[in-house]
């Protein structure tokens, strides 16, 4: 069978782990797709750059949409961010019938709605596992695992950056700047920082999870949103002195009334499970009637853990490619014409 091509747009952090993985276990993961997986083109403003990530038998180029619709492509795996570009790029890659793979949960969480149409019109697959806590496979367990539930509700500590930078504060009395800086330094932080520490990037991704969840349209401008950048070494050192720690957490529920979206630094008693998910690491728990509370954990940023995801969701979508479109399961707990427009509630 032939190979199946990967196009790759953005060579950055998550951009250059997923080239690595690709090729550090690339027997591995093209015999768990049942086909061979090759990186064939590769697109960044910086051709060094590129080349350095992707090597010299990748074809190479500068224009995002010389990817999106290069006929030999078949997956198209965005890692440039944003939601100006990126959705002219994936959009453009749907209409010529490539199957999308993304970590931009911004997009997802503003533009879903018209994407995931676009999607199903077109007959291809968007993935987004990536987009949500990093390497932790929230999404398929939302989407396969918990598929039998009525989901509940759902909190989590999703932004790895805050967790982080909360994290630096209490443990090492380190200041906030210089722990955001350190967060950039890694690669775990977004191009722009305020969507880490205001509570944004929480945001877009309890948006997407909600959706999931529920079955409700991407509504990220429901979210009621506070962010840790208030916060000073006192509030952190008072609530440890009280026996509590402070963590960002996103938290969704549904009710008889509707929806909540909320993300806002939380109180946690220090002894629970969550109080002591420290540095990068994400971790979120989901209710579902029938399985009851369930816990998630993980690297919530970085390249390699990023990539981890990013490669899960190709290998799925050759899957998905390569099956009979007759059998084809959906990818998407929901299809985006059967969604409930359920209320979010004000907080
Ligand atoms: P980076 O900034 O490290 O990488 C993005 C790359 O894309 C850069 O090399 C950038 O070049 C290039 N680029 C940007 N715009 C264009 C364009 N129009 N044409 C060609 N190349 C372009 O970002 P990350 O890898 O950190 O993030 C990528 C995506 O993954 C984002 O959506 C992010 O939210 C998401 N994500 C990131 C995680 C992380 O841990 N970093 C974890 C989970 C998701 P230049 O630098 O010159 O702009
Ligand atoms: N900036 C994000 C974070 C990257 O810190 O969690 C992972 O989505």
């Amino acid at each position: 069978m032939k190979p199946i091509h990967v196009g790759l747009i953005g060579a950055g952090t998550v951009g250059g782990g997923t080239a690595t993985v690709l090729k550090r276990n690339a027997a591995e993961i093209s015999r768990r797709a049942g086909r061979e997986i090759r990186l064939f083109m590769a697109a960044d403003r910086d051709l060094v750059r590129a080349r350095e990530v992707c090597g010299d038998d990748v074809l190479l180029v500068d224009d995002a949409f010389a990817v999106a619709t290069h006929p030999e492509v078949d997956i198209v795996v965005e890692l440039i961010g944003g939601d100006t570009v990126a959705k002219e790029v994936v959009l453009k890659a749907i209409e010529h019938g490539k199957h999308v793979v993304t970590a931009n949960k911004k997009l997802l969480a503003i533009h879903g709605n018209e994407i995931f149409a676009k999607a199903q019109e077109k007959g291809v697959t968007v993935a987004f596992e990536a987009a949500v806590a990093g390497g932790i496979p929230i999404i398929k367990a939302l989407r396969e695992g918990l598929s039998a539930n009525h989901i509940e509700w759902i909190a989590g500590i999703i932004n790895g950056t805050s967790n982080f930078i909360l994290t630096e504060m209490r443990e090492q009395g380190s200041d906030f700047a210089d722990v955001l800086k350190e967060a950039q330094r890694l690669g775990y932080a977004e191009a722009d920082p305020t969507f880490d520490v205001e509570g944004h990037d929480a945001g877009h991704k309890l948006t997407i999870m909600a959706a999931l969840a529920f079955g409700i349209p991407m509504q990220f401008d429901k979210c009621y949103l506070e962010g840790i950048s208030r916060l000073d070494g006192r509030d952190i050192k008072y609530a440890e002195e009280l026996g509590y720690r402070v963590k960002l957490l996103g938290l969704t529920r549904r009710t008889d009334k509707g929806v909540e979206l909320r993300v806002h630094p939380t109180l946690i008693p220090e002894g629970r499970l969550i109080a002591n998910v420290n540095g990068v690491m994400n971790a979120v728990l989901v209710k579902g009637d029938a399985v009851g509370p369930t816990l998630y954990y993980g690297a919530g940023a970085g390249a390699l853990p990023t990539a981890s995801a990013v490669v899960a969701d190709i290998v799925d979508v050759t899957r998905l490619a390569t099956a009979d479109p007759e059998h084809r399961v959906p990818h998407l707990a929901f299809q985006p014409d059967q969604l409930q427009d359920l209320t979010i509630l004000p907080i």
